[in-house]
């Protein structure tokens, strides 16, 4: 019965845990995980590195122009048992994790090319199922037919505490009111943009993670891909 491979789609809110989550899942049922909001970070820094990116705000025309030259892959790395992001060849894992990313990320994902382009991309790592998506988009544009859609919320101070505390292990000097800032500013800008904002699919479920552990959400997956997998 597990061997009948199916698509999970997780969306959510920035910060509410759904890469933990989804890699959780992918590595207990052997499927591909895809960090998407991963390949829109690394469109960002693409920009960045590019000055497509600067005090007068983003030069979309040039964005949009040098689209055709982002190319963007995972590689698994067996030592961490995880998924890399490669910008044109280059592992840029730690460097699309900063803030400076975090900061212009929600605006770059607003250019509709943008989207088309890793929507293209992200069906086409799907196409053969198996997969596990987490984003914003997952479960109501790339793969509105997925067997299994989640939408990860929980309360924004929790989710700018956990966020504040991976950052100081990374190293990076923030304060808690930034953090908790960016991720309300992000939230407005990733629900009320025009194309694909982040809404939850009708038929998705909703996990609030404020109070619970890991291991919880991964006993109520559980459950959950039970009785979907059993139906297939
Ligand atoms: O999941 P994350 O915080 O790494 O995502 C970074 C940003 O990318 C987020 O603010 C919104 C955008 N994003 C998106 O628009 N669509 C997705 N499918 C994934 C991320």
């Amino acid at each position: 019965m597990r061997d009948k491979k199916i698509v999970i789609a997780i969306d959510g809110y920035s910060s509410t845990g759904k890469s933990s989550f989804a890699g959780k899942i992918a590595r207990k049922l052997s499927y591909i995980y895809v960090d998407t909001g991963a390949m829109y970070r690394a469109v960002t820094l693409y920009c960045i590195e590019n000055g497509f990116i600067g005090n007068c705000g983003l030069n979309v025309d040039k964005i949009i122009e040098n689209l055709e030259k982002i190319d963007i892959k995972f590689v698994f790395n067996s030592n961490i048992k995880k998924n890399e992001t490669f910008l044109n060849g280059e592992n840029v894992e730690s460097k699309i994790r900063n803030v400076e990313i975090s900061n212009h990320v929600s605006e770059i994902s607003t250019i509709p090319e943008v989207r088309t382009q890793m929507v293209a991309l992200q069906r086409e790592m799907g196409k053969n199922k198996g997969i596990v998506m987490d984003g914003r988009d997952i479960g109501t544009v790339v793969f509105p037919d997925a067997e299994i859609k989640i939408f990860m919320t929980a309360k924004p101070e929790i989710r700018a505490i956990r966020r504040y505390n991976e950052l100081l292990q990374n190293g990076e000097n923030v304060t808690l009111q930034e953090i908790e800032k960016n991720i309300r500013e992000r939230d407005y800008i990733d629900t009320h943009r025009d194309t694909s904002p982040l809404k939850k699919a009708d038929d998705a479920i909703v996990l609030d993670n404020s109070d619970i552990s890991i291991d919880e959400q991964m006993q109520w997956f559980e459950k959950i891909f039970q009785s979907v997998i059993k139906k297939q």
